[in-house]
């Protein structure tokens, strides 16, 4: 008599259903990386290290793009605050919300906040604020209604044809050497 038990003849079916539903699950995987990869890779990251509501100060509070951007009237780039233009309002203002605690986390830590760029040409590129802001081309035209999004989004393709149908339309020069260096 054999001491061993008898192999049931389900035990090979239930393999192949394990290692099939592994299989699944260890591709599904897979695909989610790949793709998260993909993703991280053609769009720039969009997560801010402070939840910052341009609604709020540009909309509610009504304060002046530039108050931030003080670069948009004498420079190429706008530019974007430093963490003690902030504090000037939020040593006092909302210091119990927890992005404001986070905020002077910062200033604690001697650390400056590390916003993510959301435009941004190629090197090759000569593009200045100064120039446009001169000749009244309002934030809205490249930026769209910035002071309604919660959370800015680029709206704007940053193409060449985008920059030539404007030039084009306003009389602005399109000869090459204009905007490449
Ligand atoms: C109280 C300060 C403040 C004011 C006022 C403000 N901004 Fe900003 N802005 C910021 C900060 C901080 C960031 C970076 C974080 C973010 O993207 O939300 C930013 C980011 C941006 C960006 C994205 C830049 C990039 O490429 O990463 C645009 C465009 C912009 N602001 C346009 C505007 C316009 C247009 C106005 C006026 C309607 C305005 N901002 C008013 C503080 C401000
Ligand atoms: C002129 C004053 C002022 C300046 C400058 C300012 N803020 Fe504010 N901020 C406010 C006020 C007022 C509120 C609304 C607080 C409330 O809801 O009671 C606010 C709200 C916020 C909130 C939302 C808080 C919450 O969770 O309800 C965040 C985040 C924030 N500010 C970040 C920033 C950052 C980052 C900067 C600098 C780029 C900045 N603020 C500059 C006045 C200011
Ligand atoms: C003619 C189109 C145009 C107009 C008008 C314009 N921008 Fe921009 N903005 C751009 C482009 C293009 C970039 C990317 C520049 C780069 O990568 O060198 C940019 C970048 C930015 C940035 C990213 C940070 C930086 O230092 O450049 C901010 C902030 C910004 N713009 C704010 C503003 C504000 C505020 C106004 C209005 C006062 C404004 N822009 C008007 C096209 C425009
Ligand atoms: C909304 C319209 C508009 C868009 C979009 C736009 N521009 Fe312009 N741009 C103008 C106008 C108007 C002028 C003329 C300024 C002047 O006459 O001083 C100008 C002038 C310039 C100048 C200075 C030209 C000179 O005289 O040397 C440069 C450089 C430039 N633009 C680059 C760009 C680039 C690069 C882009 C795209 C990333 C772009 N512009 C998108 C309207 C626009
Ligand atoms: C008003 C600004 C502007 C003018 C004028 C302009 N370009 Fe561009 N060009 C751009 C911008 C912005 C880009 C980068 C974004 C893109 O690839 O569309 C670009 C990209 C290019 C590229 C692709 C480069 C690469 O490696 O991706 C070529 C090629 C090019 N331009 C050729 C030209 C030639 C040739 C002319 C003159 C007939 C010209 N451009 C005039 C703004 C301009």
């Amino acid at each position: 008599m054999s001491d061993k038990a008898p192999k049931r003849p389900g035990t090979r079916l239930r393999k192949l259903f394990c290692l099939a539903v592994f299989s699944y699950f260890a591709l599904l995987v897979l695909a989610t990386l790949s793709a998260s990869l993909v993703r991280g890779f053609f769009a720039p990251p969009t997560t801010q290290p402070i939840a910052f509501p341009h609604t709020t100060h540009a909309d509610k509070l009504n304060l002046a793009c530039d108050f931030c951007h003080s670069g948009v009237k004498q420079e190429a780039s706008a530019g974007v605050p430093a963490l003690s233009v902030c504090l000037s309002c939020h040593r006092a203002i909302a210091t119990d919300r927890p992005e404001i605690e986070k905020l002077l986390g910062y200033e604690r830590r001697g650390e400056p906040v590390r916003w993510q760029r959301l435009h941004n040409l190629p090197d090759f590129i000569h593009f200045t604020h100064q120039r446009h802001i001169q000749a009244e081309q309002p934030c809205a035209a490249c930026h769209g209604a910035v002071e309604r999004m919660l959370e800015v989004q680029r709206v704007r393709s940053l193409k060449m044809g985008w920059c030539i149908s404007c030039h084009r339309s306003r009389g602005a020069p399109r000869d090459c050497a204009t905007c490449h260096k």
